[in-house]
């Protein structure tokens, strides 16, 4: 049964319907799901598979319109295939392509310069949007600036927090900095959902202060059902090795305009390269 002190939303990351079943089974509840083109690769239906373009993306509706037919009241996060020189057109195009393949979709897009012009587009037309691979305050910034006017629900960001524990920075800081510069300067407009979580220390803080959403694999799911289901109060601690990434003041009111960082152009190139290894040459 769903905690009652729980005030974050629960999604799965993953692209495999079954796991979202079973998932389904073990907590009795999901308010949603995200996948990514590594994940989605991972579905046994396309791993280690070779496919033509259409077979891909066919086989891809497929699988989305299981996932959400499994979530009808959730959010189905759909990602689009980019990479670096990906045009607006094209990534544009691609967005509202996947949104039409289910009701319920977040269409999942990179923070680059690129992507949050689609954004922008596709809010204007009342899509749902996840931009994704977020590594910075600026970042998150630039997101809340470019989607203004949305609708609350309508805009997540996602900061990537093992990845950014890969190189010895705390995750949760980053995200810790964002929940308190959309709070104290923002209109509420976007929501966070904390991505790429490795543990179950991660979970429980994003927890115990309330963030919007959190998405972990089904292994987190499984330790913390193991240990009840617990929702630490705002006095959990987790004494990190990692280095805290310090608060800038006032940046939804003064972005910068410098929103590249390596975490994101490398992120972006890894889900092209599991992608493209399905396609036939
Ligand atoms: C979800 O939206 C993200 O794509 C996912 O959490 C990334 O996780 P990873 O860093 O473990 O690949």
């Amino acid at each position: 049964m769903k905690p009652r002190n729980l005030h974050t939303k629960i999604f799965l990351d993953s692209g495999i319907p079954t796991e979202t079943q079973e998932m389904l089974q073990l907590l009795t509840f999901l308010d949603g799901q995200t996948t990514n083109p590594s994940l989605m690769a991972k579905n046994p239906v396309l791993s280690g598979k070779k496919f033509s373009k259409s077979e891909l993306y066919d086989t891809y509706q497929k699988i989305a319109t299981e996932i959400s037919g499994l979530l009808p009241q959730g959010s189905v996060s759909l990602e689009v295939y980019a990479d670096k020189d990906t045009s607006y057109e094209v990534m544009l195009e691609e967005g509202r392509k996947l949104n039409q393949w289910i009701p319920n979709a977040h269409i999942k897009l990179p923070i680059t310069k690129v992507g949050l012009q689609v954004a922008r587009t596709l809010v204007d037309e009342g899509v749902n949007v996840n931009m994704t691979l977020c590594f910075t305050q600026d970042q998150a910034a630039a997101v809340y600036q470019a989607t203004t006017g949305a609708k609350r629900g309508q805009v997540y960001v996602s900061p990537f927090i093992g990845r950014l524990e890969d190189i010895g920075f705390s995750g949760m800081s980053l995200v810790f900095n964002i929940e308190q510069m959309y709070r104290e300067e923002g209109d509420g407009h976007v929501m966070i959902l904390a991505a790429s979580i490795r543990s179950l220390e991660h979970l429980m803080l994003c927890l115990s202060r309330n963030i919007d959403i959190i998405t972990a694999g089904s292994g987190v799911y499984k330790r913390w059902a193991d240990q009840g289901c617990i929702v630490p109060d705002a006095t959990y601690q987790h004494i990190s090795d990692r280095e805290a990434i310090p608060y800038t003041k006032d940046l939804l009111q003064n972005p910068s305009v410098d929103i590249q960082h390596n975490l994101t152009d490398t992120g972006l190139q890894r889900f092209a390269d599991d992608w493209n290894n399905l396609l036939t040459l």
